[in-house]
């Protein structure tokens, strides 16, 4: 499939940041899921060895079925690279995330990173946050009410996310509700996060404004990187 093809172009891209011995910040989607396999090729052709921090339990298994050494976030407060995926990317190099609800421990690796590398196929660009994809907000259940409340008053219209494969909403490796959130227009998305950030209750939101150093966009034939 095509889109396959560019989101490998992405992920063997950013491979070439991966050096021997680094901590490395695993996101989690489909695109990061090339990325562990051609890591994984990668690992044993040149004997690197590393350690890994993983945003979600799913990324964490497939990285210790992989063989590769994990590490838990709790203990990292920083981290030299990170790579994972978007669900939007804008011409400013802002994130819209959370497509696969890891959003909270997405957005604590893209924080402890000191470089925070984007790996998408060319659907994901977008001319404004939004224009696809509602924004994800994660929430503790007790908030769930006053959550769906506060955001409409902000213009929102929230859905709970509905789990496909077991009945009722879809639960966090977190234990919490994911809202997605269709807004208007998001013309200030470091503004709406902060909004949205205030609301008791929310965790986290998949607006990543500011986060992104570097974006590959893996198109039908090359992958173009994409810089602040
Ligand atoms: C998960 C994410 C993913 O990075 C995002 O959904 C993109 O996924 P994919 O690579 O499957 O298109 O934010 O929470």
């Amino acid at each position: 499939m095509a889109v396959m093809d560019e989101k490998r172009r992405a992920a063997e891209a950013a491979l070439a940041h991966v050096t021997d011995g680094m901590t490395l910040g695993v996101g989690t989607g489909s695109t990061v899921e090339i990325f562990i396999d051609l890591l994984t090729e990668k690992m044993a052709a040149d004997k690197m060895s590393l350690v890994c921090v993983p945003s979600s339990f799913a990324t964490g298994h497939r990285l210790r079925a992989a063989g590769f050494r994990v590490e838990c976030l709790t203990s990292i407060s920083t981290l030299p690279l990170a790579i994972d995926g978007a669900d939007e990317v804008d011409s400013h190099l802002a994130l819209i995330k959370g497509g696969g609800a890891a959003l909270l421990r997405e957005k604590i690796i893209a924080e402890a990173a000191q470089e925070f590398i984007v790996i998408v196929d060319q659907g994901k660009l977008v001319s404004r946050l939004g224009v696809k994809m509602p924004v994800p907000v994660e929430v503790i259940p007790p908030a769930l009410s006053l959550s769906l409340e506060r955001i409409r008053e902000l213009g929102g219209t929230p859905k709970v996310r509905q789990a496909h494969l077991k009945a009722g909403p879809v639960i966090t490796d977190n234990g919490n509700f994911i809202l997605d959130v269709t807004f208007p227009e998001i013309t200030d998305a470091s503004q709406l996060d902060s909004y949205l950030i205030t609301i008791p209750g929310v965790l986290e939101t998949g607006l990543f404004p500011h986060q992104a150093s570097s974006v590959y966009v893996g198109t039908d034939s090359d992958v173009k990187r994409l810089v602040k």
